[in-house]
């Protein structure tokens, strides 16, 4: 296990006394607490390197063009890019997606084109393809899920077919915790020469990511929630698959030769980033890299693993617990319901002993209406949750179930 106590350290947030009670932060899955590294990192910035980046040939100017471009080298070596022109800053991974099914969709997408997604995405990877196939005739197809919520790949040799033109799905569920075969399929939509989106959103902060290894065509994830800044998101895209994309916004920064009536554009990434970008998040997010590569992506995940099944093997012992998504073999994140209990009421309650716990629909609402739930309770884990937080939380759900019973 990690040393969480020494960890915490690091994090100004767990200083907070929520309610009286210590902090127990089990949220990571929508946002992550941020190091003291990172803070530092971009306050240091504005306090002594602050300037726009790409546009002055003086020194303040020159050195916030090397900080942004060497975060770009650092996101890039994270997921063993090889090369930083493969890496484009975004707002977030909902931008990143949005990019490529604009950029790519647009330009390549024609009536009856068939997108394939599966059944488990975020809505961030549904709602730009349901734009980008009403506006070109394209249609949706969907790998479904299975009864233990994992995709069912028995008709994907159906499903990936002469009219995919595209597919794009998760790599580890934010709603289910599955971690879905995204080599497998990656290889399979090659061999029908389909380009092939990852979202690794929820896989990058907590395991290694090596788009080399994948294969894939494009892969995204937000610096949020790895330690870093909101507002800076990456997206990765195989060199020769940024180039035939046409730019997805225009503006300042993106150009090399301006007339009133055409342009010429930068090459890639940059003709992807318009306008002032996010210097301060880009290195925000390298200090994460930095703090996340100082623990090392094996320790952060086998100390995610233990929580995760200590989280799962008290939970299955509370009668009345319904718990969702595999049992075995999956991400840092554990999706319940007490029956008879709302799951925001469970927040609350959770709340007054310090426990941080999102309760919703996630972003997931085809999940919800999978599982046949309105929302669910989610326990989320990083590196600076302890098997003591799981204990809290365990006695949290005992003491909801105990008020609930005592009103029923
Ligand atoms: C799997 C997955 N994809 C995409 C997103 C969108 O991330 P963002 O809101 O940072 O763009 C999330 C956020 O929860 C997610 O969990």
């Amino acid at each position: 296990m990690l040393d969480v106590a020494k960890i915490k350290e690091d994090f100004p947030i767990f200083q907070r006394i929520i309610k009286g009670k210590n902090l127990i932060y089990l949220d990571s899955a929508a946002t992550t607490q941020k190091p003291k590294q990172v803070i530092e990192a971009i306050s240091n910035y504005y306090k002594y390197n602050n300037a726009n980046v790409h546009r002055g040939a003086y020194t303040l100017s020159e050195e916030s063009t090397a900080m942004y471009e060497n975060a770009r080298q650092i996101a890039a070596e994270f997921i063993n890019a090889s090369s930083s022109r493969s890496i484009v800053f975004t707002r977030n991974a909902t931008e990143a997606i949005n990019l490529v099914a604009n950029a790519w969709g647009l330009e390549y997408f024609k009536p009856n084109d068939e997108i394939l997604l599966t059944q488990m995405e975020h809505h961030s990877n549904l709602i730009p393809w349901q734009l980008i196939a009403k506006k070109t005739g394209a249609k949706l197809k969907f790998i479904y899920l299975d009864q233990n919520g994992k995709l069912d790949l028995r008709d994907i040799n159906d499903k990936i077919n002469k009219n995919t033109k595209f597919v794009s799905l998760v790599q580890i569920s934010n709603s289910l915790g599955t971690i879905n075969p995204v080599k497998y399929i990656i290889k399979l939509a090659h061999t029908y020469n389909v380009p092939i989106m990852i979202d690794a959103t929820q896989s990058v902060p907590h395991t290694n990511v090596d788009v080399q290894e994948l294969d894939c065509d494009f892969l995204v994830f937000s610096g949020h929630k790895m330690l870093g800044p909101t507002g800076i998101g990456v997206l990765y895209g195989k060199e020769d698959f940024l180039d035939k994309m046409p730019p997805y916004m225009g503006g300042g920064e993106m150009i090399n030769e301006v007339h009133l009536d055409w342009a010429d554009y930068r090459s890639i990434p940059w003709k992807f980033e318009a306008g002032t970008p996010n210097i301060s998040g880009a290195i925000g997010l390298a200090a994460a890299i930095k703090y996340i590569n100082s623990i090392g992506k094996k320790n952060i995940e086998q100390h995610e693993k233990t929580l995760t099944k200590f989280a799962i093997e008290e939970l299955t012992k509370i009668d009345g617990v319904e718990i969702y998504g595999p049992l075995d073999d999956r991400g840092p994140l554990v999706a319940f319901n007490i029956k008879n209990v709302h799951p925001h009421d469970v927040s609350t309650i959770l709340d007054e002993f310090g426990v941080a716990i999102r309760a919703g629909h996630h972003c997931t609402q085809p999940i919800m209406q999978w599982l046949n739930v309105p929302a669910t309770v989610r326990a989320s884990f990083y590196i600076y949750n302890s098997l003591d937080d799981i204990d809290v939380l365990i006695r949290g759900i005992k003491k909801t179930k105990e008020i609930f019973a005592s009103v029923s």
